[in-house]
């Protein structure tokens, strides 16, 4: 209910406003700066994220509302303590470094903590509470609308450092999904605030599997205008490391370079199936039935067929043994399967 929500947000905000104070006052702070100092972040934006520190021990925050039940009963709703078996209370955060989560209005709804080091887990979150659902969220979004009314295009990130890091850089339009995959409920968050996306993840496995999953949530909820791109990084780079090492001119230009969305599963799909282009084709169609918009998918189509040796759409489709006809419903409907049906192809 609303007034119970007003008072999470208010001591989230709170606790931001301690693991920033502790930041700068606490006596274990030469150890958070020397980490600081290690991955090199500037004070500024720190300051512009309200990065903090959670001391080490079981009730810095907790300890701040002793005389106040009420309050202790909130922050376990808002997830910041942690109660036992025994009942027992303790903070959720302890000795990390503190990366307060915002909503698209600026409220504190979560946080994200790094281990100052190599200890496990590298990143502790928030859990899912009444205020902070992680897959409708996208870290760094209310900093860049702050900066932008009308971005040009977003980047989405994996990870909190990669778009502080992209920020201290001047690359201030990252955003980061908050784990490697991007949801659905994001992308339409991203898109209604810029025509272009980037999906820029890590230089590993992961982060091309994720990139593929974006391609796969993505398609059904394009409209024409709506760019979705890929950038991939060099093996073992991440937007946090590359930035460092070539700075924001070169990465901008890997930016303005990254593979469009039909290339990107044109070329992933030609590595996968090589010269079966029966197998392609069909693997292409089972993707291209899933975009909504019927002037996209016509342009996909019409893409795939030219890719495949053809003159249009029109032959594709008569290939594939449909009737030809104007599209104004998914493929699916017009009868062309993309599971199932073997498709026999003279190509
Ligand atoms: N992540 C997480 N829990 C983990 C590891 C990762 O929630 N144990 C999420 C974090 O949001 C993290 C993102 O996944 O930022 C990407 O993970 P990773 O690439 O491993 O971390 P980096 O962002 O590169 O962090 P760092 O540079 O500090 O190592
Ligand atoms: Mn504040
Ligand atoms: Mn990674
Ligand atoms: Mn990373
Ligand atoms: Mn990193």
């Amino acid at each position: 209910d609303h007034a119970a929500s007003r008072d999470l947000y208010q001591l989230m905000e709170e606790a931001s406003h301690y693991y920033q104070q502790q930041l700068r006052q606490h006596p274990d702070k030469t150890k958070v700066e020397k980490y600081l100092a290690y991955r090199d972040l500037s004070s500024q934006v720190i300051e512009q994220f309200g990065i903090g520190y959670a001391p080490d021990g079981w009730d810095g925050l907790l300890s701040r509302y002793r005389q106040n039940t009420e309050a202790q009963t909130k922050l376990l709703t808002a997830g910041m303590v942690i109660a036992n078996d025994n009942g027992k209370q303790y903070d959720r955060f302890r000795d990390r470094l503190m990366f307060p989560i915002r909503d698209r209005r600026g409220r504190v709804i979560g946080f994200g903590g790094r281990v100052l080091g190599d200890g496990t887990p590298k990143y502790l979150n928030s859990p899912e509470t009444p205020i902070f659902h992680k897959g409708n969220e996208l870290y760094g979004l209310y900093e860049l609308k702050q900066k932008y009314r009308d971005p040009q295009r977003v980047l989405v990130v994996e990870g909190y450092m990669d778009v502080v890091a992209l920020a201290q850089f001047g690359v201030d339009y990252a955003v980061a999904s908050l784990g490697t995959s991007t949801t659905a409920e994001q992308f339409q968050l991203m898109l209604r605030s810029a025509k272009q996306v980037v999906c820029c993840y890590d230089g590993d496995n992961a982060g091309k599997d994720a990139a593929w999953r974006a391609l796969e949530t993505a398609l059904p909820l394009l409209k024409p205008g709506d760019l979705v791109k890929f950038v991939f990084l060099p093996q073992g780079e991440d937007p946090d490391s590359m930035v460092r090492q070539i700075g924001k001119e070169a990465f901008e230009e890997l930016i303005d370079k990254a593979d469009d969305l039909p290339s990107f599963l044109f070329a992933t799909l030609t590595e996968k199936f090589g010269g079966d282009k029966s197998s392609l084709a069909k693997q292409a169609i089972a993707l291209i039935e899933k975009i909504q918009d019927a002037v996209l998918q016509n342009l996909l189509l019409e893409n795939l067929s030219h890719k495949l040796g053809m003159n249009s759409a029109e032959d594709l489709k008569k290939k594939l043994g449909v009737n030809v006809k104007p599209q104004t419903q998914p493929l699916a409907q017009q009868g062309i399967k993309g599971r199932g049906t073997p498709l026999r192809l003279a190509i």
